[in-house]
């Protein structure tokens, strides 16, 4: 199924309840949190509090996506404030298994998660663990970059090689760059669950959501 994940990063903080809530009336299934800590990437955005807070105004379901290092340190925090799915960084531990198997003991879905650079067979090992892999589309750490087109490739391989295992209930998920004229393809590459914040939050979130789901909508019955 393909599914929207508006990103909060690109919110107005000042009026987060009410943009969660416009973007959730107008359709988007998934709200997409994004976690980072200053270290694994540059920059710092918010963490436990926020999602606790927002949890109190919302049904949707809660990708979380933790840029930081060591995420095994959180994840327990993670789950008990609100999240549904845990993404985390294949980078940014040294041991994926565990942290796999401690978000699954929470009873929470797990997502791997991989930078533009590192290579779909990293992933590989993982995929039977998994309920979705994240590949960004971009160097993660801030919102509103270009896609980086290369990073498709990523998308088709993983794609085929979830297809060949018979693993096509993975869900494959892309991050950073995505807009109106450029999902097409990021669909056609094999994604099926989009990302996208300044092209959600920016003016009208309403109709932004609302152009998402119908492009999203039109390609699954082309069959693409
Ligand atoms: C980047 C974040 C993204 C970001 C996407 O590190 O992971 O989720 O918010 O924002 P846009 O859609 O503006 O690229
Ligand atoms: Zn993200």
């Amino acid at each position: 199924m393909n599914i929207l994940a508006p990103s909060i990063l690109a919110a107005d903080f000042s009026k987060l309840g009410e943009q969660i809530g416009q973007a959730g009336a107008a359709g988007a299934q998934y709200l997409h949190i994004d976690v980072m800590d200053g270290v694994f990437v540059p920059s710092i955005s918010f963490g436990m509090p926020v999602v606790r807070t927002i949890r109190k105004c919302t049904d949707l379901f809660f990708d979380v996506h933790l840029m930081i290092e060591k995420p095994e340190r959180y994840v327990s925090e993670f789950a008990e404030c609100g999240a549904d799915l845990i993404n985390f960084h294949l980078e940014a531990t040294e041991d994926v298994p565990n942290v796999i198997e401690k978000i699954r003991s929470l009873n929470k879905k797990v997502g791997v998660t991989m930078k533009p650079a590192t290579p779909v067979k990293e992933v590989e090992p993982y995929l039977k663990l998994v309920d979705m892999v994240l590949v960004m589309t971009v160097e993660p750490g801030f919102g509103g970059q270009e896609l980086m087109p290369a990073c498709l490739e990523k998308v088709r391989d993983l794609r085929q090689i979830l297809s060949d295992r018979g693993l096509d209930s993975v869900d494959v998920e892309v991050d950073g760059g995505i807009n109106e004229n450029n999902l097409g393809q990021v669909l056609a590459a094999g994604a099926n669950v989009i990302v996208s914040g300044s092209s959600v939050f920016q003016n009208d979130i309403d109709a932004n959501v609302k152009k998402f789901l119908n492009i999203m909508k039109q390609t699954a019955a082309e069959g693409k």
